[in-house]
């Protein structure tokens, strides 16, 4: 698991709230900031944002379960986000994940130890046309079969390793 940032949320989230607003539209724009620079939204900058914008943290927490961007853990590097809307689901989308849970040597919903990989499932990502499909950070791949799939982990272990 990535390690968890130790900070001041309530200044993050004020000086962030000064640029977005304090009305409830501003919430994903602040929850978007906040996955961007910190990799995910904890549990103390909720509180935060929930008491700036006048929302209960429920909602909060609601929000960020919804979008598949949003997370509340520290994520890997490298998110691997595979589709499992009805196209890719038909064309294999189970091979596939189970390749990507081997090379990846982690289960749908994990981190890698060394902080390098997450994976998970997404909803559809536009991808229909060249199922299955998946999203590594914002690199789009299509037409994957299992067999594929170790030569692109190994692809982003290099990226890693050049980090
Ligand atoms: S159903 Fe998988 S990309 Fe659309």
């Amino acid at each position: 698991m990535s390690a968890r940032i130790d900070m001041d949320w309530n200044s993050v989230v004020a000086d962030i709230v000064a640029s977005r607003g304090d009305g409830q539209t501003a919430l994903i724009p602040i929850l978007q900031d906040i996955q961007l620079s910190y990799g995910y939204v904890p549990a103390e900058a909720q509180m935060e944002i929930a008491k700036a914008l006048n929302l209960s943290g429920a909602r909060v927490s609601e929000v960020i379960s919804f979008y598949s961007f949003l997370t509340d853990e520290p994520q890997g590097k490298f998110v691997f986000r595979l589709c499992q809307t009805i196209s890719c689901e038909m064309k294999g989308k189970e091979e596939v994940g189970r390749a990507l849970e081997s090379a990846l040597g982690i289960s749908f919903g994990e981190t890698s130890e060394d902080g390098l990989f997450s994976l998970e499932f997404t909803n559809c990502i536009g991808m229909c046309d060249q199922p299955p499909a998946m999203l590594v950070n914002d690199d789009v791949y299509g037409d994957l079969t299992p067999e594929g799939i170790a030569e692109i982990v190994a692809d982003y272990r290099r990226k890693g390793d050049e980090l």
